[in-house]
């Protein structure tokens, strides 16, 4: 199992005949093996970056990030990234994606093949490998991704809100599917999404980030997702403690938005 550990990371983007942007500063935290962290936050606050620095396909300006205690140098097949809207390989059936992985580092056809229909069965798409990918609604689509991910076997699966797409009552339903993948895997996941209550709900630790420059501005220990692996989703958004904290969220995001309307104001 590998511990995260994310060290003074600071990230500027360079744009040419304009000014930079500071995109992350000074961004540092240790994630054990088998969280589920959650970042929360406008738009602009720097989440995309960072699973991009964690996915390894952006370096940081400065500082480093360790997995298991190696530095991150790039993108390894320890990580897997979802993405908003499933980035499937269209011209493959839906056992084909979810096999890519293990075929490509030259797994024989019986084992991939084995694996793919498992995750598909995990994912809850049994049955459903010789479809067409456009022939898959926007949450099977989602689901594909999933499997396909966990093919690779990565030990942490980095998510870019991988829900935002969905209509209100799939999304409800697949949000219980990434808590019962992290209690059945143990895989560290760390999920982006705009909304605080899935954020609530998923993340057993939660960031909620502010922008210009992208930090953390809030980190909490959070006990909804344990809970929500034995109580229904909708008791348990109901129930006083998320509420109280969901609406603590919203106030913190309500008065970054405010400070953040005033500086837009302040320059004209
Ligand atoms: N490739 C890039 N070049 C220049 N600026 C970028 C680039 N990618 C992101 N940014 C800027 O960095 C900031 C953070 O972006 P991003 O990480 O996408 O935030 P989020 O995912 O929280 O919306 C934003 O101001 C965005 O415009
Ligand atoms: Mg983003």
């Amino acid at each position: 199992m590998k511990d995260l550990s994310v060290q003074n990371v600071d990230m500027v983007y360079e744009i040419p005949k304009a000014a930079s942007v500071h995109a992350l500063e000074n961004v540092s935290f240790d994630l054990e093996a088998g969280r589920l962290l959650t970042l929360l936050g406008p738009s602009g606050c720097g989440k995309t970056t960072l699973l991009n620095i964690l996915a390894g396909f952006l370096a940081p300006t400065a500082g480093q990030v360790k997995l298991g205690g190696e530095v991150i140098k790039g993108p390894g097949q320890d990580r897997g990234m979802v993405f908003q809207h499933g980035a499937l390989f269209e011209w493959l059936n839906v056992q084909d994606n979810v096999a890519f992985g293990p075929k490509m580092n030259g797994q024989n056809e019986g084992d991939y093949l084995g694996l793919g229909d498992d995750l598909l069965k995990t994912v809850g798409l049994q049955g459903f490998g010789d479809k067409a990918i456009y022939e898959l609604s926007g949450g099977m689509q989602q689901r594909v991704a999933l499997a396909r991910c966990l093919a690779n076997e990565p030990d942490v699966i980095l998510m870019d809100e991988p829900l935002g797409a969905l209509d209100a009552l799939t999304r409800e339903k697949m949000q219980g599917l990434i808590l019962k993948l992290w209690q059945e895997t143990g895989k560290t996941i760390v999920l982006v999404t705009h909304s605080v209550e899935e954020a609530l709900y998923l993340g057993d630790r939660l960031f909620v980030m502010a922008p210009r420059p992208g930090r953390i501005e809030r980190d909490y220990s959070l006990p909804f997702a344990e809970i929500g692996l034995s109580v229904e989703p909708r008791e348990l958004k109901a129930s006083p403690e998320f509420i109280e904290k969901r609406e603590e969220i919203l106030s913190l995001i309500w008065e970054m938005e405010e400070e953040i309307m005033g500086h837009i104001g302040e320059d004209g």
